[in-house]
């Protein structure tokens, strides 16, 4: 069996769940790594511990690896709204982002900004079908602009933004400062063309909550001031006695040690992915979701998501005209999927098999008129 095949083998839960935006179950390998470092550190022996400790070490190295940056550049944090706040508290200037962004980075903004006296001007747009293009990102520029923030995924309707049109738009000199919570480990791309992304291993890479993580470029340390940096965000160790400036590297941008054993969680998440191959993954994805708007035309039901294969991941919301109706449908067939509002979000992995599908195909035909 091929590494690829052996990763697929680990998707082991129930046909149905379609919920990979809010929360990926968590994965076989990670389950087996957490009862084994809970173990280690039960025993309480400085080696069972340091054991443990290297996984913080191992989780820098391969989100680095995956990022396409070097692990100086990354540090771990409680959940990627962590890392946007080390990133947008240290702001200055006029920052763009879109209303319709997830709240980690709209609320993260306006807090920011809010407690600047007035040095952070969050300027916001309101894009069509909420869509941050690269247009609506150059509408928006003028010599004020210091930074973007922006989802690589929208959570909402699954649009991905396309970074490198964007940092092409943005120049070298202002911030691009990247979500990467609904693509990372799923989508192929240049995450190097960002100077700040954050991300977790809760939903795609199956590792469960704790897992944050954060990439600050050299520009992005340079212009970032590390104000939540914390007594670990120094080098050399914990600092008695004396005062030192935060780290030169990313390791600035944290309060303290983490949780132990979420990074642990991390780093077999992470290494399940790289082990896999991101651009594999992507590419089974990529038919899953094809297969999902065929189920959909098949069924009428008008989908927000941007058929383009560069313009999507894994999400496809659904804006069926009876939104509570085929919600209640989706559930009696056993799908767990997200209902927000006149949307149905529905989210496939590479492990969504076929029984899945077919459960969506059945119920959606269960709501639909004969005729249609
Ligand atoms: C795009 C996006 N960003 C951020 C978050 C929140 O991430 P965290 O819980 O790590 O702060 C979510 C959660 O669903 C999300 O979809």
């Amino acid at each position: 069996m091929s590494t690829f095949d052996d990763y697929l083998a680990t998707f082991d839960g129930d046909p149905g769940y379609l919920d990979w935006a809010a929360f990926g179950p968590i994965s076989p390998t990670v389950r087996a790594e957490v009862f084994a470092d809970a173990d280690l550190l039960g025993s309480g022996r400085p080696s069972s511990r340091s054991l443990v400790a290297e996984r913080l070490d191992e989780a820098r190295v391969l989100a680095a690896e995956l990022l396409g940056v070097d692990s100086e550049t990354v540090t771990l944090q409680p959940s990627s709204s962590h890392g946007l706040m080390h990133a947008l508290f240290g702001l200055s200037g006029t920052v763009i982002a879109s209303t319709a962004e997830f709240p980690s980075v709209t609320m993260t903004l306006e807090r920011a900004a809010q407690l600047s006296a007035g040095g952070l001007v969050p300027r916001w747009i309101m894009p069509e079908d909420g869509f941050v293009t690269v247009d609506a990102v150059a509408e928006a520029l003028d010599d004020d602009v210091t930074a973007l923030v922006v989802s690589h995924v929208d959570f909402r309707t699954g649009y991905r933004t396309d970074l490198a049109g964007l940092r092409d738009v943005l120049g070298p000199d202002r911030l691009l400062i990247v979500d990467a919570v609904q693509s990372f480990g799923v989508v192929d791309d240049d995450y190097a063309a960002a100077d700040v992304v954050v991300g977790h291993g809760y939903k795609w890479l199956r590792a469960a909550r704790g897992t944050g993580f954060a990439s600050f470029s050299a520009q992005a340390r340079e212009r970032i001031e590390p104000v939540l940096s914390g007594l670990a965000g120094v080098d050399g160790g914990l600092p008695i006695d004396e005062l030192p400036a935060p780290a030169a590297s990313a390791r600035a941008f944290i309060v303290n040690g983490p949780d132990q054993l979420a990074v642990a969680r991390l780093a077999i998440g992470l290494r399940d992915v790289r082990d896999a191959g991101v651009a594999e993954i992507e590419e089974t994805i990529r038919g899953r979701i094809d297969t999902i708007f065929e189920i959909a035309d098949r069924h009428g039901i008008p989908v927000l998501t941007p058929r383009d294969r560069e313009r999507r991941a894994g999400i496809v919301t659904l804006a069926p005209e009876a939104p509570a109706a085929v919600s209640a449908a989706l559930t009696n067939e056993g799908i767990v999927a997200t209902t927000r509002g006149t949307t149905v979000r529905v989210a496939a992995h590479a492990g969504t098999s076929d029984d899945t599908l077919r459960m969506l195909d059945d119920a959606l035909r269960t709501i639909v008129a004969p005729g249609v």
